[in-house]
């Protein structure tokens, strides 16, 4: 793919996210923070890592922040400081609607849940027994945080 071509799909990735976002304008909580913490298990996250592997490695890199191609790296502060405090639908929604560049909503949803799972991971959240869910509105409702529910693991 050329620089111009991958330009492009970007592009394209983004006026998907811009109309996304819009659509989703309605459904934010006006109420304020009674999101509950994004938790995800440890076999999502085995399974990402796998899924990560085939799919976003050649990018991001195989330590998350050792990537080519212009990726970014998915560990870090940089990456915390964006993300966490975030709805998990935010997250899991760019990736789905944006990557990988060339034909993003190629894998299905549960797969970028299982990506995000590892992902997060990475960022030093423990798996929780609840799983992190393949349904944008139920994504919606939870956030990114550094740490699981309290009781997540107990359950
Ligand atoms: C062809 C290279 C390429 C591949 C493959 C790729 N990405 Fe990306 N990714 C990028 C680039 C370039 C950006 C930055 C552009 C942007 O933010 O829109 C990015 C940005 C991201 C971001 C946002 C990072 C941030 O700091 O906000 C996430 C999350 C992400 N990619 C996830 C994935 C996942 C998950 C996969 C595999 C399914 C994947 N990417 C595959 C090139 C790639």
């Amino acid at each position: 793919m050329s620089i111009r071509q991958f330009a492009a799909v970007l592009a394209a990735g983004f006026v998907a996210v811009a109309s996304a976002g819009a659509a989703m304008g309605g459904a934010t909580d006006a109420s304020g923070d009674t999101r509950q913490a994004a938790t995800f298990t440890a076999t999502q996250v085995a399974a990402g890592k796998t899924e990560y592997a085939a799919h976003c490695t050649d990018c991001h890199g195989p330590n998350l922040n050792d990537g080519e191609f212009g990726g970014p790296p998915l560990k870090g502060e940089a990456f915390r400081s964006k993300w966490f405090g975030q709805p998990a639908s935010a997250l899991i929604g760019f990736a789905n609607t944006t990557m990988p560049p060339d034909s993003p909503g190629r894998l299905p949803l549960e797969t970028y849940a299982e990506i995000v799972a590892y992902v997060l991971s990475e960022n030093g959240v423990a798996p929780g027994t609840r799983a992190l869910p393949a349904d944008m509105e139920a994504l919606d409702q939870l956030d990114i945080q550094a740490e699981t529910a309290p009781g997540n693991a107990a359950q």
